[in-house]
């Protein structure tokens, strides 16, 4: 695709399997302009995910680009940094492996523990109520090795299943929380605090994509439990569409450069952290944009 305009031409080329798309001729560190911010929301409902390589931004620039496509979801609660724990403003998700002196985390910090839940394969924020839109994700420094980021196109995971496949999933409701998520990876030492901040809520299977209307699976490692199911059931029927979506032919894997800036729809994809080594430092800054309401109407009282 190509935006044609008075100044540099903005292009995407396609660079996964069946998503994502790389952009050029789009300078982060300027104000972005109307057209261009209508051309990346293009390109996000047809690529899901875009890669932007460039220079290291700033807070404030990473800031400002965020806000020129819509409105932010703060990073509130949803990790067990402390806020006076916290290196980065609450405009931030603070992906980083870094503590407030920019010093890796200890192998046993539980911060860090929890924090690793990010390489099971998720979707930002489905466990809130109204989950996010899209993640964008600056890196500020890499480590020498590992450390990819890889992502899943739920629309093509949705097209493959088979007619039978397409019926089951349709209508079902799932349960997501960080606490299943942790679950998994034996992370249970939570706090009652914790476990009341971290209470399940409801997301649909299924979605439809507000512009292309193509369906996508709406899955996260968060969902641990489908409404109308014995509990075990439902888990291994998250589990099983999980591996069906995340075949090779549906992933991009990222190789992170410092200054990169990866956009992805949290709508229609999932996506994963791969390991590094945990002394080496990680900083990953993300602004998260706000979705439009919950994915399930809320009951009345
Ligand atoms: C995220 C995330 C993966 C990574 O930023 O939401 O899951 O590779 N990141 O850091
Ligand atoms: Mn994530």
């Amino acid at each position: 695709m190509v935006w044609g305009s008075d100044h540099m031409a903005l292009t995407i080329e396609q660079i996964g399997p069946c998503f994502a798309g790389e952009v050029r001729g789009l300078d982060l560190t300027k104000p972005l302009t109307p057209g261009d911010a209508a051309a990346i929301h293009d390109g996000m409902d047809e690529f899901a995910v875009l890669v932007c390589r460039g220079p290291k931004l700033d807070n404030a620039q990473h800031l400002a680009f965020t806000l020129a496509l819509g409105p932010i979801e703060q990073a509130i609660g949803t990790s067990l940094r402390a806020v006076e724990d916290n290196r980065l403003s609450t405009d931030f998700a603070d992906v980083s492996n870094l503590d407030k002196e920019d010093k890796p985390f200890e192998r046993q910090d539980r911060r860090r523990l929890f924090a690793i839940g990010n390489r099971l394969w998720h979707s930002d924020s489905s466990f809130k109520t109204t989950p996010a839109k899209y993640s964008l994700l600056h890196a500020h420094s890499i480590p020498r090795k590992g450390g990819n980021t890889e992502f899943a196109d739920m629309r093509a995971a949705y097209d493959a299943l088979d007619a039978d496949m397409k019926q089951q999933v349709e209508g079902l409701i799932c349960e997501h929380s960080q606490i299943y998520s942790r679950g998994k990876i034996g992370f249970t030492d939570l706090t009652d605090e914790e476990r009341a901040r971290f209470a399940p809520v409801r997301q649909v299977l299924v979605r439809s994509h507000p512009v292309t209307g193509r369906k996508s699976l709406y899955l996260s490692s968060h969902a641990g439990s489908v409404l109308g199911q014995p509990g075990p059931e439902g888990n291994i029927f998250l589990q099983d569409l999980i591996e069906h979506a995340t075949q090779r032919q549906f992933v991009y894997a990222h190789e992170w450069q410092v200054g990169d800036l990866v956009i992805w729809d949290n709508r229609q994809t999932m996506h994963r952290a791969r390991p590094f080594h945990f002394a080496e430092p990680r900083d990953m800054r993300r602004t998260t944009l706000a979705g439009d309401g919950p994915t399930v109407p809320i009951s009345p009282p």
